[in-house]
């Protein structure tokens, strides 16, 4: 394998240290199947930071982190006042997700950064590893809380009353965890205090089939399809199951049942682009024989047209309403993230370190959302997809062979290196 820029860095890249850096950490929130559930903010959050903080430490980096939790881990630079180069991904993970997404991203950058190291490499710029806080939105909602803060796209304290499953408040949670890092110095938060990077890149999985079903090693990602989250409350009557006649109920699961059928036949798409999801249902008293009184669900909605997705997005709410026979409801938008499009200067980079390493690429969209959408906005951006097995993501079957891996970390490498002025 041969590179143009950083021949040494490439070839120091280890197949070997990064397989078994993300085999200790999938053993963190481990679960059947070879899975992982490491929500964010919880104690396997922390074992899995200070995993991470030990061994950049072992390896020069100086750790910091900002006020929503957003972990660094700093190279430094011939130049230090230069603004960094900054490569990463998320560490939590789905309930029920794989030991790869997200996760290898923040290894990854971490074995990039410790490969041009090992190779003598003097980067004019700082190179910064982060792993982003909460962008899986799983136990609070929604995702990408850590880059969306870092980008400026909403104020720090947006999501400080959200609470969990349990009723915990994510600004108790984050300043839980602040506490527990108060050895860890602070820094401020990005964009929004003067610290816009030079450039962004994010390996990660690919999460779905195309590379794989192509023989592709690498996705050059130009962008990502946009995606909104809504959480539609509705509100009934609970009675008894046995005394209450049907036609004095308000029974908000039967209502719920016509608002998904509707939302069903509002996104229905032949072309099968337009993804609606409805992956959270909830039912309060939860109880076999009581009426409920409320019911709530989630919906995912994603497309690559932003005028698509604003179109039936915002037909939600009013499809919902109009399907209710008994209830009422409230309909809350907690994510809006439109399509993003990368300027070419990244995935130009990603492509060139690919084919000087003589590794086939496809230019793609990515299906899944990134942090990565939210520093399109302010700095030169881009991904590295790696296939994964079937295309399956988010669930423990999850996989990607430790060469994948380490082909997406070595082109990582050099474009890295090559954005570093290495
Ligand atoms: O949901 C997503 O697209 C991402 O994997 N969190
Ligand atoms: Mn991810
Ligand atoms: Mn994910």
């Amino acid at each position: 394998m041969s590179s143009s820029v950083a021949p040494n860095a490439v070839a120091a890249v280890s197949e070997a240290r990064q397989w078994d850096r993300l085999m200790q950490m999938a053993r963190l929130g481990a679960i059947p199947g070879d899975g992982v559930n490491r929500a964010c903010l919880t104690d396997l959050d922390h074992q899995a930071r200070r995993l991470l903080i030990g061994w950049g430490r072992a390896i020069g980096l100086a750790p910091s982190v900002d006020a929503l939790g957003n972990l660094f881990l700093r190279h430094e630079g011939t130049e230090p006042g230069l603004a960094p180069v900054l490569t990463g991904s998320h560490m939590d993970s789905q309930p029920n997700g794989g030991r790869f997404d997200g996760i290898w991203g923040v290894i990854a950058a971490l074995e990039a950064v410790q490969a041009i190291r090992e190779a003598g490499l003097r980067t004019r710029r700082p190179i910064e590893v982060v792993a982003w806080t909460n962008e899986e939105g799983g136990r609070f909602a929604p995702g990408c809380m850590g880059s969306m803060a870092y980008a400026g796209f909403r104020p720090a304290d947006t999501w400080n009353d959200v609470t969990d499953g349990e009723g915990l408040r994510f600004g108790d949670e984050l300043r839980r965890l602040l506490d527990a890092e108060s050895d860890i110095p602070r820094r401020g938060l990005g964009v929004v205090e003067g610290q816009a990077p030079h450039a962004y890149i994010e390996a990660h999985i690919e999460q779905g089939p195309r590379l794989e079903a192509g023989g592709h090693d690498i996705g050059v990602v130009e962008g990502i399809q946009g995606s909104r989250w809504f959480l539609i409350e509705i509100t009934g009557k609970s009675d008894h199951a046995g005394t209450t006649p049907l036609a004095l109920r308000k029974d908000p699961v039967q209502d719920m049942l016509r608002a998904i059928a509707a939302l069903n036949a509002l996104t229905h798409d032949p072309a099968d682009v337009l993804r609606f999801t409805v992956g959270r249902i909830e039912v309060s008293p939860n109880s076999s024989n009581s009426v409920a009184g409320a019911a709530r669900f989630t919906v995912d909605l994603r497309h690559p047209d932003a005028a698509v997705l604003t179109a039936k997005g915002d037909a939600i709410a009013a499809t919902v309403r109009a399907a209710l026979a008994t209830c009422t409801a409230t309909v809350t938008e907690r994510f809006h993230a439109l399509p993003s499009r990368f300027a070419p200067t990244i995935p130009d980079a990603v492509e060139r370190a690919a084919k000087a390493q003589g590794l086939s690429s496809l230019r793609m969209t990515s299906g899944a959302f990134h942090d990565a959408q939210f520093l399109g906005p302010v700095c030169p951006t881009g991904m590295i997809f790696v296939p994964c097995r079937d295309g399956v993501s988010h669930h423990p079957s999850e996989y990607s062979t430790p060469a994948q891996l380490a082909a997406g970390a070595r082109v990582l490498a050099q474009a890295v290196a090559e954005l570093a002025g290495g």
